[in-house]
């Protein structure tokens, strides 16, 4: 265990040793030393995990985000199966959207489902903003979760507006973003007006989420790697950058992530992070460059790499933490969000082949 407590303080500004903010994970992306690399999975809540299918099994996916009892289990679930340094609440980026008045669905097999798609200005109307009380059940998970997981840290997270933006213009699921860049370069007025108010649904759900009690944020703009970098400073930046700054006096660090971002690496860290998430097609040294020497790095194991033989994942593992160790902090993840098919056990071995790799005596 390290000693330094440097730059870690309790949320009434006194210096304090122990408990989530001085966590290996919060650490790290502080770009503290830490007695290790931390390590957690996006996508680790579900999925590959059987005790997860079996809670869920007759739950549909939406009403499982909105019952506090059953978002606490699913959410300590993979803590106690692997060890990871933190925890990631159990929900999805359309639960405040759903919140803010669009009717939609999470279609089993499909995933997020809008029924009516926004496409003009009456459409934008219809998201209204959102307080406390129309997520009082996210609140009330955190609080529970704070209080089970102790030292471990819990993550919450959001959608960015231009991933929002896509299942709502889109009305689902799209591998093109057609619709979505139609309405961004057709009527630049009306896009920046949907992604305004989705900006203040993202910074009211993050911020009931950060009242409650979490340690970190993550804003997922799992789908802004479709843009060129021109156009995501044109048209996203100043929007995530909303969120982000509406974050910045919340005292825990913020993480923003995207997939396909290697363009977009340095802007995505001006928009206001304090780590910056990578995916697997670009190194971790090579990602430090484009984003700077102020900013924590988080990455980025091609999920599919946890299908192959161990030997192969081991060899990925070392090369990540090595690479990572150009970076100012480095927190250990996936390059993108845990396949279904994946065996457990491997993410087991995972974090503890980092934690072993990356050992450092105490100070
Ligand atoms: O993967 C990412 O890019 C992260 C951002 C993101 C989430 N949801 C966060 C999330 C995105 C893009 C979504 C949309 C969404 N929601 C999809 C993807 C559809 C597409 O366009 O490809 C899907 C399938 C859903 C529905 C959903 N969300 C299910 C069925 C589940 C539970 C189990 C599972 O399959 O992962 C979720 C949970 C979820 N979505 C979490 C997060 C951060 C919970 C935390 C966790 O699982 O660790």
């Amino acid at each position: 265990m390290t000693t330094d407590t440097t730059g870690t303080a309790a949320r009434d500004g006194e210096p304090r040793r122990g408990g989530p903010a001085d966590s290996p994970f919060v650490r790290a992306c502080r770009r503290e030393p830490g007695p290790h690399t931390p390590v957690w999975f996006m996508r680790q809540a579900g999925r590959s995990l059987p005790e997860y299918r079996e809670i869920r099994a007759n739950v549909p996916m939406l009403e499982s985000c909105r019952r506090p009892e059953l978002v606490t289990e699913i959410t300590l679930q993979p803590v106690r199966r692997h060890g990871v340094d933190a925890a990631i609440l159990f929900s999805d980026i359309v639960v405040p959207v759903a919140a803010a008045g669009i009717d939609l669905d999470i279609v089993p097999g499909t995933g997020p489902v809008v029924a009516e798609p926004v496409r003009t200005a009456a459409d934008v109307e219809r998201i209204k903003p959102i307080a406390r009380d129309d997520v009082s059940y996210v609140d009330e998970a955190v609080r529970l979760l704070v209080a089970e997981l102790g030292d471990t840290p819990l993550i919450g997270f959001a959608g960015a507006p231009f991933t929002l933006a896509s299942y709502l213009v889109e009305g689902g699921p799209s591998r093109t973003h057609a619709k979505t860049k139609a309405l961004m370069y057709g009527d630049p007025e009306l896009w920046h007006a949907l992604c305004a108010r989705l900006a203040e649904v993202t910074l009211a759900f993050l911020r009931v989420q950060v009242d409650a009690g979490v340690s970190a944020v993550q804003l997922f703009d799992s789908w802004a790697g479709a843009l060129s970098e021109a156009d995501y400073r044109r048209y996203v930046l100043p929007h995530s950058a909303h969120v982000l700054a509406g974050l910045a006096d919340a005292g825990v660090p913020r993480i923003h992530f995207g997939v396909g971002t290697a363009e977009l690496l340095g802007a995505m860290g001006e928009a206001g992070a304090d780590v910056v998430g990578v995916d697997w097609r670009t190194p971790l040294d090579v990602a430090t460059r484009r984003i700077g020497p102020d900013k924590a790095v988080q990455g980025n194991l091609d999920p599919a790499v946890l299908l192959a033989p161990w030997e192969v994942v081991e060899s990925q593992v070392r090369r990540i933490v090595d690479q990572g160790r150009a970076a100012p902090g480095h927190v250990f993840n996936l390059g993108h969000g845990v396949l279904p098919e994946t065996d457990p056990e491997v993410l087991t071995r995972v974090v503890a082949l980092v934690h072993e790799l990356s050992a450092r005596p105490a100070a």
